[in-house]
């Protein structure tokens, strides 16, 4: 058996159920090409049955990815494999990705299915993909970590001789172990007939903390691709994060009988950026590979080892995920081509002239009131600026009075998209509370401000401040993230990115997800 471990990315699919992560169509789009960067061998790009607005992720997607297989998930119904198949036909290498419940708390509680009428659903499903022409099909055997072992080896046969030719077996619940995870596998290659003739793949959640050491227990056992996202985001707890089991393989390979995926490891730390950006959803300082203090050593003796000897405290390069070590420091006196320069080596380009004067001007402000520019701040100021979603509003002007003795009052000018000055004020318990409702006077849709929350990208007072929002509209959350030296500016202009997403979807232009869940119609 090759050691090669296929990488398969479902931060589209997966990663985007969880809670507030919703994307806007461009912003897959630009994931998805940053995907196809770090080397990913499938995306998952999303459900195309579950909304207008995934099917457009999907074959947009599917259009523009040039070597990675793009998969799209359905249910084991006729339908949802049609509008897949629709969805995919752009795609130079086309998978769908379709599957049932294989546990008996799934198909009694949520299927009402007997075993044997799920098996005849599933295997018709395969054979139904395999008449449209589909070469590539994914059998998912939903929370087969909970399933009888007999009743999963008879559908893993059944769905093999139908034509599946990857076996995805997820621990849907995050509730196996290591030990049992590689067990399941074991016992799937060992007693299913035609089992070496397919591709076994790790899907698991980390409902128990476990969803990394489960996937590698699964490759250890013979599981020859791992289903991830980036940063581990997705339902609940999340998924098994790529970058880990990645840099486990990569580190460690040996311990896993000389594993390796195909992974451009030096792409990873952008990747998890951009993905934390977009998504809305912060990495904790202490998440393995990624996370602000991954490579951060604080106590005298560690820092003291380090300078002596990297790999006294290191086990990973951090140049190795894309953390550059020689900061190149820009100043207001750095020109265009610098500037250009950087952010080309950071994986920023531009296809619009426009696009990167507006970097470039805001390059200018930032560094006029920091002197040092760091790529830390390059990366904020790009991300910032180049949001790709419509702008219904932008901050136009803003004015803030607080202090101990003074009531908190916010004026604020929006600029509207058909070009007008919209201007309002209103007090508050603190100035940004003061702001959200002066802007609310304005942009006057309901919602409910859940969760702020502040980073300073670099040290020192002077340093820029990232703010993520998130608004609760019914039962739609939306994130709008900003970055500004002034941190009322940037929660100002991270609500209204927020408030944007939220009208753009009202307005149903934005693409972003309806509804998308595998329930229990098949
Ligand atoms: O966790 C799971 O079982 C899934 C399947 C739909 C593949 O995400
Ligand atoms: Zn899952």
């Amino acid at each position: 058996m090759s050691g090669h471990v296929h990488i398969f990315d479902t931060t589209l699919r997966d990663g985007e159920q969880s809670p507030g992560a919703a994307l806007h169509i461009d912003e897959k789009l630009e994931i998805a090409r940053q995907l196809e960067r770090l080397g990913v061998d499938i995306i998952e790009a999303g459900f195309p049955i579950s909304s207008p607005g995934d099917f457009e992720a999907v074959r947009r997607i599917a259009a523009i990815v040039d070597r990675a297989t793009v998969c799209g998930l359905t249910r084991a119904v006729q339908k949802d494999i049609d509008v897949a198949w629709d969805a995919l036909k752009g795609a130079k290498r086309p998978r769908i990705h379709t599957g049932l419940g294989v546990s008996d708390n799934h198909l009694q509680h949520k299927l009402r299915k007997t075993r044997d009428e799920a098996l005849e659903i599933g295997t018709a499903a395969v054979r139904y993909a395999k008449s449209l022409g589909c070469q590539d099909i994914e059998y998912f055997t939903e929370d087969a970590g909970r399933a009888d072992p007999d009743y999963l080896c008879r559908v893993v046969e059944g769905v093999i001789k139908a034509g599946a030719t990857v076996i995805n077996v997820p621990d849907t619940t995050g509730y196996m172990t290591p030990d049992e995870y590689g067990g399941l596998f074991a016992m799937l290659l060992n007693r299913v007939p035609g089992a070496v003739n397919v591709v076994f793949s790790a899907h698991c959640h980390n409902d128990l903390g476990l969803a990394t050491a489960n996937a590698l227990a699964a490759v250890s056992a013979g599981a020859r691709q791992v289903e991830c996202t980036i940063n581990g985001i997705g339902e609940r707890a999340g998924n098994t994060s790529l970058e880990e089991v990645v840099m486990a393989l990569k580190v460690r390979g040996t311990q896993f009988g000389g594993a390796y995926t195909n992974i451009q490891t030096t792409e990873i730390f952008k990747t998890s950026r951009l993905v934390s950006n977009r998504t809305g959803v912060l990495v904790q300082p202490n998440k393995a590979i990624v996370g602000a203090n991954a490579f951060a050593h604080s106590s005298g003796i560690h820092q003291d080892g380090v300078l002596k000897e990297r790999s006294t405290y290191e086990i990973i390069d951090p140049a190795d995920v894309g953390i550059s070590e020689s900061k190149i420091i820009l100043s207001p006196r750095s020109g265009r081509h610098a500037l250009k320069h950087r952010l080309e080596v950071l994986g920023h380009t531009f296809e619009a002239d426009d696009a990167f004067e507006k970097v470039y001007q805001r390059f200018l402000l930032v560094a006029d009131q920091k002197k040092l520019v760091y790529d830390e701040d390059l990366e904020a100021i790009a991300s910032d600026e180049v949001q790709i979603i419509g702008r219904a509003y932008e901050l136009s002007q803003l004015q803030v009075m607080c202090g101990d003795q003074s009531i908190p009052t916010a004026t604020v000018s929006l600029r509207h998209a058909n070009g007008g000055i919209l201007t309002d004020s209103h007090h508050g318990n603190g100035p940004v509370d003061a702001v959200y409702r002066a802007v609310n006077r304005i942009v006057n849709v309901p919602n409910e401000l859940i969760e702020i929350s502040l980073q300073s990208v670099t040290e020192g007072t002077d340093a820029l401040a990232n703010v993520t929002i998130r608004v609760r509209s019914g039962d739609d959350i939306y994130s709008g993230h900003a970055a500004h030296t002034d941190i009322i500016v940037a929660s100002t202009k991270a609500y209204v990115n927020a408030l944007n997403k939220l009208i753009m979807d009202k307005q149903g232009v934005s693409g972003r997800k309806e509804s998308a869940d595998l329930d229990g119609s098949v």
